[in-house]
């Protein structure tokens, strides 16, 4: 029977860390989660890590396979072109325990963008819908994908380094609103896009563009963001003169 080394990171309530291998009958298991899944059914029940959908939409298990973010889900063990595969908590978040990390900043840091539809007309009463073209439509659809998964926040080398760096998912988000014709909280969006930790921040890497398992492109959304920050303030200082 063939078998697949699954090395984890495992991380206890104290913080102390070690290696574990699991061997895994491979024709039982056909992605990374399903062979955590396994482990925890027939080997270690204790082993931690987070997940729901199974079909890489609650955005909930992502973590490092083989040193990079993905989500465990969607990972195929044929994919992993090897009989063995390292699975550790995603880099940049706090360890709860094994594979488990604290999103709680991650999310902090999304809800400091106000990630919704801001209206002048706020009380809701609209007299008929707000419409929108096609076109109108196509300019945000793609970075609405978004899972809040947090891997490309995992993927960000700034992030690494500096961790009040808003982060690409956020920065997305922001783009997402700023992009929605119906949106009117562009000023606010804008402000905090231009903060001291907001897109002066980014280096363009693009580690965020390569890990999205939904292909948001986050890169790309903070660039767009810079080039509506610049156009926005030119329209500024006219209102001002
Ligand atoms: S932009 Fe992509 S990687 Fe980042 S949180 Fe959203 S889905 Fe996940
Ligand atoms: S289990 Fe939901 S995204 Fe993987």
């Amino acid at each position: 029977m063939e078998e697949l080394v699954v090395e984890v990171t495992r991380t206890d309530e104290k913080g102390n860390q070690k290696l574990q291998s699991f061997n895994v009958p491979k024709d039982k298991v056909s992605t990374v989660l399903e062979a955590l899944l396994y482990i925890k059914e027939n080997m270690d029940p204790s082993l931690s890590f987070r997940y729901s959908c199974r079909m890489e939409i609650c955005g909930s298990c992502g973590m490092e396979i083989d040193g990079k973010p993905h989500m465990a889900c969607s990972t195929t063990i044929e994919s992993l072109k090897s009989d063995k595969v390292k699975v550790a908590p995603m880099k940049h978040y706090k360890v709860i325990r094994d594979l488990a990390v604290d999103m709680e900043g991650f999310f902090g840091k999304y809800k400091e963008v106000k990630p919704y539809i801001i209206r002048d007309d706020e009380n809701g009463k609209y007299e008929s819908e707000i419409l929108q073209t096609p076109a109108q439509f196509d300019e945000f659809i793609d970075y609405s994908m978004c899972i809040k998964c947090g891997i490309c926040m995992a993927a960000c080398p700034i992030e690494g380094s500096d961790p009040d760096y808003l982060g690409p998912a956020p920065l997305t988000a922001i783009w997402r609103y700023v992009a929605d014709s119906r949106d009117q909280g562009a000023k606010y969006r804008l402000e905090v896009a231009s903060g001291p930790e907001g897109t002066s921040r980014c280096h363009f890497v693009g580690e965020c563009t390569e890990a999205c398992p939904k292909g948001v492109d986050p890169s790309y959304a903070i660039q767009k963001l810079r080039g509506s920050m610049v156009k926005y303030e030119f329209q500024s200082l006219f209102r001002r003169h």
